[in-house]
């Protein structure tokens, strides 16, 4: 019997996980299928519980469900727990465990981009809303001994800083102004607000004043447009850039090997995603 898998979400029709997970489970050789769950806020208890009665295999749980979905769990991991937010549900046996694949996806990413041991990195990440407690919380779990975070409100990156449970508490709340001065210090810069993001495609988080670190690696987790004005400056003053494709990709993967155990061909989910974007 085929296996159903998909992502809950709304809104989700531009939702690019179809895409590659069904092209990794015909790789893979499973019977499965991904597919998508429109489903709106009224109505997330209700699709889990379909969820369960129908025996789905696992699923995705996207924008503006990632918090709330935690209640209607029977498990939840421990740094999906401390994050706050699952984006990954597993069905073992009729119990729904989930998990939070965004942040180590992005670790993953990242550390498939840099020479060297990532604890040892002085990095700088902006902005300090769900996606950056992903990956702050992740970096720090992961044994990164300092990551700076920069925000327009000072004291939302005050209280992430102050909120993460792992890490010696080195690291430190700047404006945006100071971290622009800074940037220098930095061996990786990682961009998370969705200044830049289509339409406001002009918009930067914050302006290169001086230099950057020979051999320094920019980030941005938007991958819509592929390049960001922000990577694209940095691209002009000499950085390594990374784009969000990855971190999707390796999200996806991550969840795809909790469902089934198996890794899957992160350059071929790659491809698909490219494609779609209009990037080959
Ligand atoms: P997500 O869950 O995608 O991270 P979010 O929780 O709404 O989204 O957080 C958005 C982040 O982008 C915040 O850090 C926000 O800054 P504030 O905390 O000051 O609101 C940041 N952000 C959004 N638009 C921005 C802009 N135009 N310039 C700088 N930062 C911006």
């Amino acid at each position: 019997m085929k296996k159903l898998y998909g992502v809950m979400g709304d809104p989700i029709k531009h939702s690019m996980s179809p895409d590659i997970h069904n092209d990794a489970f015909r790789r893979a050789g499973l019977m499965s299928e991904y597919v998508l769950f429109h489903v709106t806020s009224g109505h997330l208890g209700d699709a889990v519980r379909g969820a369960r009665a129908l025996g789905i295999g696992g699923f995705n749980v996207t924008v503006p469900h990632k918090t709330a979905i935690i209640p209607y769990l029977d498990e939840v991991d421990g740094l999906a727990g401390t994050i706050g937010a699952v984006n990954t549900v597993k069905n073992e046996n009729g119990r729904l465990i989930g998990y939070n694949t965004d942040g180590p996806g992005y670790i993953r990413a990242l550390k498939e981009k840099v020479r060297g041991t990532l604890a040892d990195m002085h990095i700088l990440l902006i902005g300090s809303g769900g996606a950056a407690r992903g990956i702050f919380f992740s970096l720090m779990k992961d044994g990164v001994l300092q990551a700076d975070i920069c925000n327009r409100t000072l004291s939302k990156a005050e209280a992430l800083i102050e909120d993460c449970p792992y890490g010696n508490g080195k690291s430190r709340a700047l404006s945006l102004e100071e971290a622009g001065t800074r940037l220098q210090d930095y061996d990786i810069i990682i961009q998370t607000t969705s200044s830049g993001m289509s339409p406001l495609t002009d918009e930067v988080p914050l302006r290169f004043e001086g230099g950057l670190k020979g051999g320094v690696l920019v980030s941005d987790i938007i991958y819509n447009p592929l390049e960001t004005e922000f990577l694209k400056q940095a691209g002009s003053k000499g950085a390594a850039v990374q784009n969000g494709v990855d971190m999707f990709v390796y999200q996806a993967a991550l969840a795809f090997e909790i469902w089934t155990g198996i890794y899957p061909d992160t350059e071929a989910m790659r491809n698909i995603v490219l494609q779609k974007l209009g990037g080959i």
